[in-house]
């Protein structure tokens, strides 16, 4: 293993652009000393200005001392000629996403660098192994992939290859700490892990808009308000942007054959064709205005109904209880064949569950309290459900101190369906052992500011309600894009938390 904190350790960096000017400046205020390159002369004088510039806004904001910032400043050489990286024994490289463009730069090194030093790619998507396969040394090929802004965002993924040394990956690991980042070792696979696991938040919500569920507002609101997530699906949709977004979603799905789970749906595809980016374009899922603030729509206008007399329950259920009474509600009288009649389902449509049930499916109200219900709470009704029982339901929510968010009928509504997905999808990479459980719920929070891992969630929902969310809605609609994983299944059968490892 390299010594990354040796006095005469330096890091080469090839591409200096947002990502590689980012990279040399966690390194260089790490204390490592770093050769910057890159094709172009002005792109080289442009990143050294910025560079310096965030270097300079450190010290303003009182997050790094002067004289720290001064050091930091003469440990950087830029140079044209790749061959000034010859003394590095660590390089990064971080030019254009093009495979035949990284594999001249990756044989280029391979002449001037030392045998033992290690060369890392910040690809988000080329398969490292495709790197590596044009080197003499594949054992010394790894992924170092940083997230955008880098200084901002903490993780970092090193990724270990087919051939790739242990040691290199140790080497790396070292050093992503050294530079102030969380590393995180993950197996060379479609989108590595995060921009594997990002797919199930926003690809459920576009199947959920696909089948005419939920708009995209109250979708992004709910999973917001009530499962905690800093922006909702289609919010973060139109920040990454379509031209960014739908690439990806296309590479994951090619590079795991095809498999219906991470599948995007066609109006994501032909948003991205007609060039309904999102905030780059002012117009994505929402609309922006010249200075790039979204375009609210008001929300949707209450019936004017009042609560009714009372409800029929016919589980037992505290929350469901709790809201009748906060609501002024009577919840104890035999049901009179007029009065709504109210359920909190798991991973069932409200049809499903009236049925199972034997109730009147015109009267039964389906509520979600499966997340925060202390804002927003979704309610749905089977097709051919009353609207005035719908209404007066509403009415009693809203006398309760709740948002209501109305939806049609949907196996899991809307939050169950999205966290189980997460969770699904992090159960699987677990059997893949892409990372270590901890490792999945580390990364997932860090590169995408989720309030809880996918095994979190699973642990939230319980393990064995997010199995079963997840059989709901593979028995309900048949699609092998629901299958629960193998990894949550054992675990949820046998009792055990979801990041007991195998
Ligand atoms: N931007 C992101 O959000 C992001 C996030 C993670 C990873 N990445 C990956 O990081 C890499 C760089 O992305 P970026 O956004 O910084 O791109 P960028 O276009 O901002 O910068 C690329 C730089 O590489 C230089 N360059 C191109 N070919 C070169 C060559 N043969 N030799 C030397 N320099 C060369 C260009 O002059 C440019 O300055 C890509 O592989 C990308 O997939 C990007």
């Amino acid at each position: 293993m390299i010594n990354v904190g040796a006095p005469d350790f330096a890091l080469g960096v090839v591409g200096a652009g947002a990502m590689g000017s980012g990279i040399a400046q966690v390194a260089l205020t790490g204390g490592i000393t770093v050769i910057l390159t890159d094709a172009s002369e002005a792109q080289l004088d442009k990143a050294r200005a910025a560079l310096f510039a965030r270097i300079d806004r450190l010290v303003e904001k009182r997050e790094l001392k002067p004289d720290s910032a001064a050091a930091a400043k003469a440990r950087l050489t830029v140079a044209r000629e790749i061959g000034a990286l010859a003394p590095c024994r660590v390089v990064v490289e971080a030019i254009v996403e093009d495979l035949d463009a990284k594999r001249k730069v990756f044989r280029a090194l391979e002449e001037i660098i030392g045998e033992e030093a290690i060369l890392a790619s910040n690809t988000s998507s080329i398969p490292i192994a495709a790197i590596a396969a044009a080197c003499r040394h594949r054992r010394r090929v790894a992924g170092m992939h940083f997230f955008n802004p880098v200084p901002l965002m903490r993780l970092v993924e090193v990724i270990a290859s087919t051939d790739t040394d242990p040691a290199a990956v140790e080497t790396l690991s070292a050093l992503g700490q050294r530079m102030g980042r969380t590393p995180v070792v993950v197996k060379d696979a479609p989108g590595f892990l995060v921009n594997f696991g990002g797919r199930a938040y926003y690809q459920e919500a576009l199947h959920i808009l696909q089948e005419s569920v939920a708009t995209p507002a109250d979708i992004d609101l709910v999973m917001r308000e009530c499962c905690g997530f800093r922006m909702g699906p289609f919010e973060l949709l139109d920040l990454t942007g379509m031209d960014v977004n739908y690439p990806v979603s296309e590479i994951v799905l090619k590079g795991y054959g095809y498999d219906p789970r991470v599948k995007t749906t066609p109006l994501h595809a032909s948003m991205h064709l007609a060039g309904r980016l999102g905030r780059k374009s002012g117009h994505g899922f929402y609309r922006y205005d010249a200075d790039g603030k979204k375009i609210a729509s008001p929300p949707a206008a209450m019936s004017g109904a009042a609560p009714p007399a009372r409800v029929i329950l016919p589980e037992p259920h505290e929350g469901l209880v709790a809201l009748a009474v906060a609501a002024g509600v009577e919840t104890q009288a035999p049901d009179d064949g007029t009065s709504p009649i109210m359920i909190a389902p798991w991973g069932e449509d409200c049809t499903a569950a009236a049925l199972r049930l034997g109730l009147d499916p015109r009267r039964t109200v389906a509520v979600d309290l499966s997340h925060d219900t202390t804002k927003r709470i979704t309610q749905m009704m089977a097709p051919s459900g009353d609207v005035a029982i719908g209404d007066a339901v509403a009415a009693l929510l809203a006398a309760a101190g709740r948002t209501v968010t109305r939806i049609k009928d949907s196996p899991g509504f809307i939050a169950q369906r999205i966290t189980a997905m997460v969770a699904n999808i992090g159960c699987e990479m677990a059997q893949m052992g892409l990372a270590s459980p901890a490792d999945i719920d580390k990364a997932m929070q860090l590169g995408l500011n989720y309030p809880l891992g996918p095994l979190g969630f699973a642990e939230k929902l319980g393990v064995r309600t997010t199995y079963d969310i997840m059989r709901q809605l593979f028995d309900s609609t048949g699609s092998d894009r629901y299958r629960p994983s193998l990894w949550l299944r054992r675990r949820a059968l046998l009792g055990l938390p979801a990041a007991t490892p195998d």
